[in-house]
């Protein structure tokens, strides 16, 4: 291995969300951003950046826009032109742009839970009424799968945007060519627009394949928005520089005049991060994947052989953990119980969508060192608690 992900920089008392909103004496495994230092090259980049000594308004990078195209091509066989492309600074914003320039407030908005909670918030953001699709629990595959009838159902005659995460946050799953040309053909039948928020795409496990709902079929372009973004890949959320793709010139321009005094620019710096993250960063993602991928056997494990009573599911993608506490002896939720009494911080299910109390979502994109010690308080507090 080149990098050595083991070693972790302290990151308390550097004004960190995850690190420093809580106190001190907790363990936070909970919003999805990752301890990990990242690339040399992208810091490099950024200095190289520094060495001019102006920060003016930034254009759309070119090269980065180049970059992304060859990158789709090459990993999904997409045809995206750059002109397709319109940088944003953050996802989140991103999607509730989307549910601006496609909704009027007689509209409604679907989103599949247990969701990311942004997408619940997005159409309440508008006063746009939001439905919620559940996903349901294969136990014998151990997977969360998608119930197409059911969706449809809920699908109304004013639905305007399907808002979907592929793959899904916090599930884990990479969803099939098949299920997402499924769910497209049920939103195409139903005028129904598609925004896919895709930021996990490039956190696969070993077998997963990753489709971009968009790249399925020219009909599927034509009615999707597709959200990415170097920032999870490449441990660098915070340098908020994130890529829409709009295929279809309505609803790009439809897109851009939502943006329109309220959307800000890429800042200079990200865009060079981002550009050297996607150009010269492959060999430290690659090393990244095998060691989320041995956290997550080592937290499957773990959970498994000493906290038998959390269910959890099969995951294929992201650095986070979906965990059913329903059976645990705890009354309430069981993420503050965890926070009072294991000193770890985790993500409340209720967050997620009705119906998902009693989960916790766990981000296991931290050294092996703090997710032992986070794995060994949990099972202390419950131990103490038969
Ligand atoms: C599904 C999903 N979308 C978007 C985001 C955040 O995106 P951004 O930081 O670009 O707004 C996250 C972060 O956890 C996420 O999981």
């Amino acid at each position: 291995m080149k990098y050595n992900f083991d070693l972790v920089p302290n990151r308390r008392n550097t004004n960190c969300f995850k690190w420093d909103l809580f106190p001190a004496d907790r363990l936070p495994l909970w919003v999805a951003d990752m301890d990990f230092e990242v690339c040399p090259k992208i810091i490099e980049a950024i200095q190289k950046r520094l060495t001019h000594p102006v920060f003016g308004y930034a254009m759309e990078s070119p090269e980065f826009k180049q970059v992304f195209c060859e990158r789709m091509e090459k990993r999904y066989g997409w045809k995206v032109n750059p002109d397709e492309i319109i940088l944003i600074p953050g996802i989140v914003s991103g999607f509730n742009f989307a549910v601006r320039a496609f909704s009027g407030n007689d509209n409604s908005v679907i989103y599949q839970t247990p969701a990311y909670p942004p997408f619940i918030e997005a159409p309440g953001n508008f006063n746009i009424e939001g439905i919620a699709n559940n996903l349901y629990y294969d136990e014998n595959e151990k997977i969360w799968k998608i119930d197409f009838d059911r969706f449809e159902e809920q699908i109304k005659d004013n639905t305007s945007l399907f808002i979907l995460c592929s793959p899904h946050n916090p599930v884990g799953r990479v969803f099939t060519r098949e299920e997402l040309t499924r769910l497209g053909e049920i939103c195409l039948k139903h005028g129904v627009k598609i925004c896919s928020d895709e930021i996990h795409c490039e956190i696969l496990y070993k077998g997963a394949k990753h489709t971009p709902i968009a790249s399925i079929s020219k009909e599927l372009s034509d009615n999707t928005i597709t959200f990415m973004a170097p920032s999870k890949t490449f441990n660098i959320p915070g340098l908020a520089c994130s890529v829409a793709v709009v295929q279809n010139p309505e609803l790009r321009n439809q897109f851009k005049k939502s943006l329109q005094g309220l959307g800000s620019f890429v800042s200079i710096l990200s865009m060079e991060a981002g550009l050297a993250a996607y150009r010269d960063c492959d060999d430290w993602l690659n090393e990244l994947l095998s060691y989320l991928e041995g956290n997550r056997d080592f937290a499957q494990e773990y959970i498994h052989q000493h906290m038998p009573s959390v269910k959890q599911n099969k995951i294929d993608a992201t650095f986070l953990m979906w965990l059913d506490c329903a059976a645990l002896p705890i009354e309430g939720s069981p993420s503050e119980f965890f926070a009072q009494n294991a000193h770890v911080q985790l993500n409340d299910g209720k967050t997620f969508g009705v119906g998902f109390e009693k989960f916790v979502r766990l981000n296991f994109g931290t050294n092996r060192a703090t997710l032992e010690m986070a794995l060994e308080n949990m099972k202390k507090a419950l131990d103490a608690k038969e």
